[in-house]
């Protein structure tokens, strides 16, 4: 959408929109970002994107631009601007723009960038649908609770899942733990119906969407067991599926062709789904 971006403290047509060639995000991929779901104009759970935020910048070691109070009134503002109603905000904060050197030097200014993008109100028949994914070996670094702009594996696992007809990559590790989706966290619900989601570690990602579904499971008093499971287990359970701002809550009806418990959407996934829909719609509905 060619709507309006906040660059470096103004908001321009995105057309217009440029930073330095030497930002370090775009030579180093130092910099962090969020992808934020609008609903109704409101931000969902923006508090915790930007707490996330906060934790990613901190791990970097650069600095907060602002302060959090003013770094949402950005995001309010550019909801304003674009008139978005439904849809996205995409947030990056970068070290800053310097003749390209691998150290950098204190005092660096972050570069802020927010890009809207305007979607149809997210759908409860998505999350009725099955999908399947395919799995991969996770060659991501160390660091993966840091959402940082470094997805070039992400990118390649996504690309490679949609390219064999699938809708997500789950990635596993050494151990043949599953990790996460390339752009979601994973669960399944075991034979014993116990709702499973990998630990929250330096491993993954720890998902907002994942938080909202944590508590919702709980609100039905459904048992949340937070441990890594494999890839057999996974193809052995009886649901499976995975969660993001973006994709909110999509069953797993097949990993890699084999057919996960009868093939059809589950009753935990569609349940854990209304109710986040339900939360999604209190904020406002399309007219
Ligand atoms: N991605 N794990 C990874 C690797 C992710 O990139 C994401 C989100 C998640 C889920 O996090 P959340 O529930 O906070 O969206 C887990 C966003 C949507 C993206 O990169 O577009």
């Amino acid at each position: 959408m060619a709507g309006i971006a906040y660059v470096e403290g103004r908001y321009l047509p995105q057309a217009d929109a440029r930073v330095h060639m030497e930002d370090r995000g775009y030579q180093f991929a130092d910099g962090v970002y969020e992808v934020i779901a609008v609903q109704a104009g409101h931000l969902v759970d923006g508090e915790g994107h930007l707490a996330r935020l906060e934790r990613s910048l901190d791990a970097l070691g650069i600095p907060m631009p602002s302060s959090r109070k003013a770094l949402e009134t950005v995001l309010h503002e550019v909801i304003r601007r674009n008139r978005l109603q439904f849809g996205s905000l995409y947030l990056q904060i970068t070290r800053g723009a310097a003749p390209r050197d691998h150290i950098y030097k204190d005092g660096m200014k972050p570069v802020v960038t927010v890009a809207a993008k305007r979607v149809s109100p997210p759908s409860r028949a998505a999350s009725l649908r099955g999908y399947s994914v395919i799995s991969l070996p996770d060659i991501r670094w160390g660091r993966c609770d840091i959402k940082t702009v470094s997805l070039l594996p992400n990118i390649m696992g996504k690309n490679q899942a949609v390219r064999a007809g699938a809708a997500e990559a789950w990635m596993y590790d050494d151990e043949g733990l599953v990790t996460e989706g390339t752009s979601s966290n994973v669960w399944i619900v075991t034979q014993k119906g116990e709702l499973v989601t990998r630990q929250l570690d330096e491993g993954i990602l720890a998902g907002i969407t994942r938080n909202a579904i944590i508590a919702h499971a709980q609100k039905f008093q459904i048992k949340v067991i937070e441990r890594a499971f494999t890839l057999e287990e996974a193809k052995g359970a009886r649901e499976a599926f995975f969660t993001s701002a973006t994709a909110i809550l999509r069953p797993v009806v097949q990993i890699d062709g084999v057919r996960i418990g009868d093939g059809q959407v589950g009753p935990i996934a569609r349940r854990l789904a209304d109710a986040y829909f339900d939360a999604l719609d209190a904020l406002g509905t399309a007219p």
